[in-house]
């Protein structure tokens, strides 16, 4: 590993960061919705990726991801899917490591929208019954067009091909399906990034409405402005390192140069 990423510079480091919102009745013992612990990968050619990633998430919290391109926002939130497999650290959803849970169980828990949104073949109603149709549930079609509204997209889209939307479409289409799958936590990869900005507004309230709820949310975005509208705690990662946890407000109070100019060139 680099060392001069190991190091301590600028005094900001914490062994351990915590994303939680003091409820006053509050269980301290409670664990939290997610853990994660010494998280780190390495490519392939032995450039690290990241960097003993450690940080504990409450539920029904959003929690922003912000930080420079490559940084390593999309590697962490596929971690968390278990979309590879961590040689060095755990991830714990309410206490239990991730790798004892049934890959498919854990991730309908755990709902991922990617970058790129990849629809299945047919129909956006096949796309949608697709998740409870493998746990034998028939998905009511009064239920799929809920979904659908939740994702900003109206009846009309029911019988569309999903070879025939745009990305932005695509991107809804893809958020209705994993919310069929009644997930705990949604991991969103920038959700928005296809979207014009009523719908971004749409998706916006449809996430917020959720983490009322009861989800807990891991939202990577690119806009400060959104994160500062919707999410509870931010965690700036620079270079593979979680170098800052700030309320949303307080992104501006950031300490480490990396993520201070990042969020001067951003706003
Ligand atoms: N499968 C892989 N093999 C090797 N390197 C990879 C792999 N996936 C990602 N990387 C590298 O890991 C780093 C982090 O990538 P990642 O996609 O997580 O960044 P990001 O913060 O999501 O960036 P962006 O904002 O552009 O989406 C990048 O340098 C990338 O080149
Ligand atoms: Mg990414």
């Amino acid at each position: 590993m680099d060392s001069s990423n190991s190091d301590d510079r600028f005094g900001l480091r914490e062994p351990f960061v915590v994303v939680e919102v003091n409820e006053p009745d509050s269980d301290p013992d409670t664990k939290p919705k997610i853990r994660v612990s010494g998280l780190t990968r390495v490519s392939n050619s032995g450039v690290p990726i990241l960097r003993e990633v450690c940080v504990d998430i409450s539920k029904g919290l959003i929690v922003g991801i912000i930080g420079p391109s490559g940084s390593g926002k999309s590697t962490f939130l596929r971690a968390l899917n278990r979309l590879w497999e961590p040689s060095s650290g755990s991830i714990f959803l309410d206490g239990q490591d991730i790798t004892d849970l049934d890959v498919l169980s854990l991730r309908r828990r755990v709902g991922m929208l990617f970058q790129l949104p990849v629809l299945f073949e047919g129909n956006v109603m096949d796309n949608v019954r697709y998740g409870p149709n493998l746990r034998g549930k028939k998905l009511q079609d009064e239920e799929i067009l809920r979904l659908l509204k939740l994702a900003d997209l109206d009846d009309t889209f029911v019988k569309k091909n999903s070879n025939e939307l745009s990305v932005g479409q695509a991107q809804r289409v893809a958020l209705a399906r994993t919310l069929a799958n009644e997930p705990e936590v949604l991991l969103l990869d920038e959700p928005t990034s296809a979207l014009d900005p009523i719908s971004t507004q749409n998706i916006e309230d449809a996430i917020v409405k959720l983490k009322k709820e009861g989800l807990t949310i891991v939202m990577v975005s690119h806009s400060i402005k959104q994160i500062q509208r919707i999410a509870d705690m931010v965690c700036l990662l620079v270079d593979g390192e979680i170098v800052e946890v700030l309320e949303p407000q307080q992104l501006s109070q950031a300490k480490h140069p990396m993520a201070q100019r990042f969020l001067q060139l951003s706003s």
